[in-house]
């Protein structure tokens, strides 16, 4: 084992991350990457699958992102926004605005996506209280299998058990509604017309009626929710799952007619993922926050923001002595080298270039992903833009799942490392998330490394005829 592996063995706590496993092998130790393709500390190369966990849009080393980079670090690294403004911090916030489009009009930076949803959690929490009375005591709605990240904030508006149960004691209550879920309806409305259809037969909206009850019950007790909290039209953690067709536009309308402001967790899906520049422009609904992390500095350096608007911002304004200050920040807030990163990336994101190779690669991808329905322990293929999240069952037919300890999905995954394809999964779904710099024969690769992995590990040979 390498002196570099050992090192990490003997002292290095991984996220998410069970480490009496992790300490029966060797670690793949990673030295450098380039494009969609990693090295190992052996001189192997590895395809970067999953964008390293969701975060890197135009691959690694981009010449222009380390130009940027390079010509900040000649200036300063960093200097603090608690008194001070600073160059690629106002250029990013007027940027970024820019992209995102009205009412959107103020930033508010961070560090990761979990302090983005912190932001907003606690400005939403502030700015209800002002506007309904100092008594009120705001309630937030997110949605079943919510994922927000992992700061007790975000925790509390997270519902996913394995993740978050153990801290019960340490939250605050949130409550939590039906999402869709499409391939496993349980009103029965899961038969689409063919195996790859998003549009379901026979739909009654039941999803939507449960959040409309869900509003209504609320508003009865007499303190209707300050705040809806969602990733919009694909839940990451929650197994890579799509909204339908317009459910964001129905939801979000009853929502605001509830009075409820909208915060927006684009964490994973912003910055071109799911074709637009933000996921909440494919329908249309301008969130009142809007928070963004992870793909911002093109998956260089940790930096979030959250946008939100002018009422908002106005809500705070007051003489000192009034404290009606955001009394909230972070040393590293404003960073320069992250801000730098992240003008360069956008630069690149909102070129004509790369508009054109992104929607080339998102048919790719979609052509590519198709042979995978032939396998047995295939049991849905979701993808919205440039994710893909496959399920793995024991039977396509019942579509009876495999139970967590028998780690199917983690199982694959290591046999698609073994084929030079690093990816992560989240509970049984295949996490396919394409650097935008991936070239058609890397797609190719990524998918016959899944489809391979899949065969030797399951073990399931008999090839299934593609469609239900
Ligand atoms: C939708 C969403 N929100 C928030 C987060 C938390 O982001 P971070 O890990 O940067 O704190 C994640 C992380 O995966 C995410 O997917």
């Amino acid at each position: 084992m390498n002196t570099l592996a050992k090192l990490d063995r003997a002292h290095v706590w991984h996220p998410f991350t069970q480490m009496r496993d992790w300490l029966r092998r060797e670690p793949i130790v990673i030295t450098s990457g380039k494009g969609a393709v990693l090295r190992d500390v052996h001189g192997r190369k590895y395809l970067d699958a999953n964008a390293s966990i969701w975060t890197n849009l135009h691959g690694h080393q981009h010449p222009k992102i380390n130009a940027a980079i390079a010509r900040q670090l000649r200036k300063i690294s960093h200097s603090s926004a608690l008194g001070f403004a600073n160059e690629p911090a106002s250029l990013l916030a007027a940027r970024l605005v820019n992209l995102a489009g009205k009412p959107l009009n103020k930033v508010f930076f961070s560090d990761d996506g979990s302090t983005a949803l912190e932001v907003a959690l606690k400005l939403a929490h502030e700015f209800t209280r002002r506007s309904r009375g100092p008594k009120t005591k705001p309630r937030f709605l997110s949605l079943d299998g919510a994922y927000h990240g992992d700061t007790i904030g975000a925790v509390s508006l997270g519902h996913i058990d394995q993740f978050h149960k153990a801290y019960g004691g340490m939250l605050f209550k949130t409550d939590k509604v039906m999402s869709p879920y499409c391939y496993r309806c349980p009103f029965n409305r899961a038969k689409p017309e063919r195996a790859d259809a998003r549009e379901y037969r026979k739909c009654n909206w039941e999803c939507v009626g449960k959040v409309e009850q869900k509003f209504f019950a609320q508003k009865k007790r007499g303190n209707p929710y300050a705040a809806f909290v969602y990733e919009p039209l694909l839940q990451g953690a929650a197994g890579m799952i799509p909204q339908p067709a317009r459910w964001l536009k129905r939801v979000t309308d009853i929502a605001r007619a509830h009075g409820a402001l909208l915060i927006a967790d684009e964490v994973m899906t912003g910055f071109g993922r799911t074709g637009k520049h933000f996921a909440s422009q494919r329908e249309g609904v301008p969130p009142d926050f809007l928070c963004l992390a992870k793909g911002l500095t093109g998956g260089y350096l940790p930096m979030a923001a959250t946008l939100t608007t002018q009422r908002v911002f106005d809500a705070f304004l007051g003489e000192y002595e009034e404290f009606k200050t955001f009394f909230h920040g972070h040393s590293f807030t404003g960073n320069q080298l992250g801000a730098s990163a992240a003008l360069a990336s956008l630069e690149i994101l909102q070129s004509q270039v790369s508009k054109i190779t992104r929607v080339k690669l998102e048919t790719n991808f979609a052509q590519k992903l198709q042979s995978l329905w032939a396998l047995p322990n295939v049991g849905d293929i979701r993808r919205a833009g440039l994710v893909a999240g496959v399920e793995l069952v024991r039977n396509w037919c019942t579509r009876e799942p495999f139970a967590l300890r028998e780690r199917a999905g983690i199982r694959v995954c290591e046999a698609m490392a073994r084929r030079g394809v690093l990816t992560r999964p989240v509970g049984n779904v295949i996490v396919l998330m394409p650097p935008y710099c991936t070239t058609p024969a890397e797609v190719r690769r990524m998918v016959s490394a899944l489809r391979e992995s899949v065969t030797e590990v399951l073990g399931g040979r008999k090839e299934k005829t593609p469609g239900f």
